[in-house]
């Protein structure tokens, strides 16, 4: 039997009621018992979690309007419900390489994890689980927000020939880290930070919302292996290096290859395979120490890593961090919490609510000087990363 959705009132889910469910998720595809009464089931208590018992709204139908996005997990498109006129993102998700149709219970579980961070300003919301009558696929429901980070950081690079200043990366920073520190307090990891699961609101570019839970993963579940899951140039070091119990700092080192992004205009690790983002994190970090290699514990052969570190001796011995964001473009309390987040070692690195105490983020929290910041432009897009 499924437990329970929450009573009247109760706005997320525990860590624990979430894990049960996906355990349970899990269990059933596993073992092949996935039946269509079982995933109405599921949909049912997640649905109820959604709207405290009534599951209404979601059956009223919605007109789809156009495409918003299309990642590697699925498709996003913008529909209005006929009955408000309300627009929302519904998303579909693809099937897996090979396979006939998509695994609901993947969509089950991404929708477990929306659920459980219902309700928070800084992640994106989840009206619930639909089918879609002609399809007959199951797609999630969610508020609709606006453009992607990724697309609005083109934008302004085009504008401007720059990334954003500092006040405005600060700001969306805020905003990032502590919807990161949300999820993380519900024992959930995201494992994807990325500019494009970023998204701005429509009517106010100052707000940012973490979409696509499709990557992540509860910390309680976080025994080895954990897997090579999210997107390489934002990928930690040690999940590159396959340690095989990482933990959510993985989170905070991807919020710091955001910020960089953000103030530089350009992906700070631009990679495609895993081995070229290593060296690009050691050519501007430096080759970690012998203590920080033995803590990351990787699987890889002994030898490979060797190797590694070999080239990355070669490479560069220096933390050229500091050359890449002079005080031109960040504060030295903003680059304390880019060097902070950007730490090699997982044990050194800050947590996301630690970084949120940090310097930076004492100026007032109304952030009044952001708007200003942002009209008025920041310094010029630093020529000198290129890695
Ligand atoms: N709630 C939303 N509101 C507006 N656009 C969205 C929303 N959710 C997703 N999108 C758009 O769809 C794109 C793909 O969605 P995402 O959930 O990241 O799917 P995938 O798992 O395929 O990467 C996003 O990059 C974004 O542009
Ligand atoms: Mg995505």
């Amino acid at each position: 039997m499924l437990p329970s959705a929450g009573g009247a009132g109760t706005t997320t889910m525990t860590a624990s009621r979430v894990a049960d469910i996906i355990a349970m998720i899990d269990e059933h595809t596993i073992a092949g018992t996935m039946s269509g009464e079982r995933v109405a089931a599921f949909c049912a208590m997640i649905n109820a979690h959604c709207h405290d018992g009534s599951t209404e709204i979601l059956h009223e139908g919605y007109k789809l309007m156009r495409r918003l996005g299309k990642g590697s997990g699925g498709r996003v498109v913008l529909a209005q419900r006929r009955s408000t006129g309300q627009t929302v993102a519904v998303k579909t998700i693809h099937a897996r390489r090979g396979a006939r149709r998509p695994d609901v219970g993947e969509l089950l579980k991404e929708a477990c994890f929306l659920a459980a961070c219902r309700g928070h300003p800084y992640l994106v919301g989840l009206h619930g689980v639909v089918r879609d009558p002609r399809s007959r696929e199951y797609c999630l429901v969610m508020d609709y927000v606006g453009s992607s980070l990724n697309d609005h950081l083109d934008r302004h690079v085009e504008e401007h020939g720059r990334g954003f200043p500092e006040a405005y990366v600060r700001r969306v920073m805020r905003q990032l880290l502590t919807g990161a520190a949300a999820m993380h307090e519900r024992g959930i990891i995201h494992r994807d930070i990325k500019p494009t699961n970023i998204l701005v609101d429509e009517d106010d570019d100052s707000m940012v919302k973490l979409c696509d839970y499709g990557s992540a993963m509860l910390i309680a579940k976080a025994v080895p292996p954990c897997g090579l899951i999210g997107t390489v140039p934002y990928m930690a070091p040690e999940m590159l290096l396959e340690k095989p119990d990482y933990d959510e700092r993985v989170d905070s080192w991807s919020l710091g290859c955001v910020m960089a992004e953000l103030l530089s205009g350009q992906e700070l690790f631009q990679s495609v395979k895993t081995a070229d983002a290593l060296r690009k994190i050691f050519d501007a970090l430096g080759v970690p120490g012998k203590k920080t290699w033995q803590g990351f514990k990787s699987t890889l052969p002994a030898d490979q890593v060797q190797q590694w570190r070999a080239q990355g001796q070669e490479a560069q011995r220096q933390d050229r961090l500091r050359e890449l964001f002079p005080e031109e473009l960040l504060s030295s309390h903003g680059f304390h919490v880019l060097k902070g987040l950007l730490t090699c070692n997982p044990g050194k690195r800050l947590t996301v609510a630690a970084t949120l105490r940090c310097p930076w983020f004492k100026v007032d929290a109304t952030e009044s000087d952001d708007a200003s910041g942002f009209r008025s432009g920041g310094t010029e897009l630093h020529k000198h990363i290129v890695l």
